[in-house]
């Protein structure tokens, strides 16, 4: 009997299960007289086909189960909202970004990567933080993780990352950890991955808490304005709470003793009353300044240090609201790099464009078909209205004909307007001009400055950490070949974290590799660039 708090409340509202009595029913809605017995010919007879509710019960329970997230797997969601305190109007033409004190109804899921769905919480991983937001001109939706960079430069390594990061292909050890040798191989044969694994090494990758973690959109966006003008963005989401980590023998105790640490933190501290918030801020490059930097924006195996660009506090997000039915809103949530709203647009990130593809199509297999925009935790709160039709599983009942152009009628919308028209989306009109290749651009080829940087601003307990991280998980790896090729991409890194390593590896200590840029620096230290260090 609660007022709904939104408009997306109010929509869920119409799809929230409302039974007007309360017998037992078929899925045709007729009452069943008895649900604890089949149906039989005599008491110690032979149970009939002819048993409808029978065959019914048991073929539905049978069909109970969807693919799971091929990474992503498991997670756990919550509704709440955006609220913007500083407008952007000046940068995008994004109706949610312009208005101070705007209210955007969201739904935000939290993951982690590797693991399937039923793994344990604690484990050293990625986190996703993804946020759908139900905007008035459509879902935008902002799918980051905890992480401020990535694995790999370019979406296509993704099914080989993925394929060596998940379980072993002969008997699917491991199931929760990154300590494995497929992982290894990949990682020590390309020497991209070199800054993430610093992030995964390190404290941040064993958050306490979702509500104690930092997300990051990763990419370099982009905003335009109404009049077509691009600024580059990167996202940040900075948690209220500060960020804050477990220490590794508390993952390991608590992955025993509750599996579920994360999960159940985030669900009772938003019954509790105590709802998690998050600060969005914004980094806006203006597109002079494209190649200002000695990093490649368009790489997203690199942040941009927050000395060189500050992050402007932009909005707040809270999460007020646990959803009431796991399966229909947290599984079924479908999150997409590609769903953008007017005023929000793509880089030619050559992962992000590969992941403007890939989710999609993964969701036409995992969601059953080509209309899980219906389903209602994924329905935007803006009005939808196209010729698309039919598929398996339509909940919509379009009268009239179904094609443009069309003078006949019949609920076909015209073109929403052209060019430049408010609440428009407009693909923002970059030139580009090339051939035809298959090249990463020299940008893209400096695997160990930002690795270096972020071992730098490091503190001796954290690099303690960090060296204790790479012996326990790189030891897992039984290829002694495979070891000691990574501890020498790490020389290029470090000496002292190569050394650390190759000790408790009883590896020899490789000599110091060079091309180890950035000296220690405390104005360039990670924690200050990021905000908040771990404590
Ligand atoms: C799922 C983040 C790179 C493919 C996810 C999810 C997050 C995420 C947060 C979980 C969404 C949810 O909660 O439902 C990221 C980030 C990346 C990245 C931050 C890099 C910056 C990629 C790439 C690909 C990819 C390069 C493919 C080329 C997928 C797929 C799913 C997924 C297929 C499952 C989606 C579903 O089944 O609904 N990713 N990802 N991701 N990601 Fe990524």
């Amino acid at each position: 009997g609660n007022e709904p708090r939104d408009a997306k409340d109010e929509q869920l509202d119409r799809f929230r299960s409302a039974p007007r009595h309360d017998a037992l029913t078929t899925d045709q809605g007729v009452r069943v007289d008895d649900t604890d017995n089949a149906l039989r010919a005599g008491q110690r007879g032979p149970t009939l086909l002819e048993d409808f509710h029978n065959r019914e019960k048991i073929t539905r329970f049978d069909h109970e189960r969807i693919p799971e997230r091929v990474v992503h797997a498991r997670g756990a969601g919550a509704y709440g909202y955006f609220e913007t305190t500083e407008s952007l109007a000046e940068y995008t033409c994004a109706d949610f970004l312009s208005e101070v004190g705007r209210r955007t109804p969201v739904f935000v899921r939290f993951s982690t990567v590797q693991g399937p769905r039923g793994s344990a919480d604690t484990v050293r991983d990625v986190r996703g933080f993804a946020t759908k937001f139900y905007t008035r001109e459509g879902n935008y939706d902002l799918v980051g993780n905890n992480m401020p960079v990535f694995f790999i430069q370019d979406a296509i390594k993704f099914p080989d990352f993925v394929h060596a990061v998940k379980m072993e292909p002969h008997n699917e050890i491991p199931t929760g950890a990154s300590a494995h040798d497929t992982f290894w191989d990949f990682c020590s044969l390309q020497p991209e991955s070199t800054h993430m694994l610093m992030w995964l090494m390190s404290d941040r990758a064993i958050p306490r808490s979702f509500r104690m973690m930092q997300g990051f959109g990763v990419h370099t966006f982009r905003f335009v304005t109404a009049d077509g003008r691009g600024t580059f963005v990167k996202f940040h989401w900075k948690p209220k709470l500060g960020v804050h980590s477990l220490v590794w023998d508390e993952t390991q105790l608590i992955a025993g003793r509750d599996p579920d640490f994360n999960r159940r933190d985030l669900w009772e501290a938003i019954e509790a009353g105590e709802y998690p918030e998050w600060e969005l801020g914004v980094q806006l490059v203006p597109e002079a300044d494209e190649h200002k930097f000695d990093f490649d924006l368009l790489d997203a195996t690199k942040i941009i240090p927050e000395e060189l660009v500050p992050v402007r506090p932009v909005g707040r997000l809270v999460l007020d609201r646990n959803p009431q039915n796991f399966f229909a809103e947290t599984e079924q949530v479908a999150f997409h790099t590609a769903n953008v709203v007017p005023g929000i647009d793509f880089t030619n990130d050559p992962l992000l464009q590969g992941r403007n593809f890939s989710y999609l199509d993964t969701q036409l297999i995992r969601l059953g078909g080509p209309n899980f925009a219906q389903l209602p935790v994924n329905r935007p709160v803006a009005d939808v209205n196209n010729n698309h039709r039919d598929g398996y599983g339509q909940q919509v009942i379009h009268p009239g004909t179904n094609y443009f152009p069309n003078s006949l009628g019949g609920g076909c919308p015209a073109h929403a307007g052209a060019g430049g028209a408010p609440g428009v989306f407009r693909h923002y009109q970059e030139r580009v001009d090339g051939h035809k290749i298959r090249v990463r651009s020299e940008s893209f080829q400096d695997h160990y400055s930002q690795a270096t940087l972020f071992w730098n601003s490091m503190a001796d307990w954290e690099k303690r950490h960090i060296v204790q991280a790479f012996r326990f998980e790189l030891g897992k790896c039984d290829s002694m070949a495979v070891r000691e090729r990574m501890v020498g991409n790490l020389a290029h890194v470090h000496p002292d974290l190569a050394a650390g390593v190759a000790e408790g590896l009883g590896l020899p200590v490789p000599a110091a590799a060079g091309t180890v840029t950035g000296a220690a620096s405390p104005a360039l230290s990670q924690a200050n660039l990021l905000g908040e260090g771990i404590r």
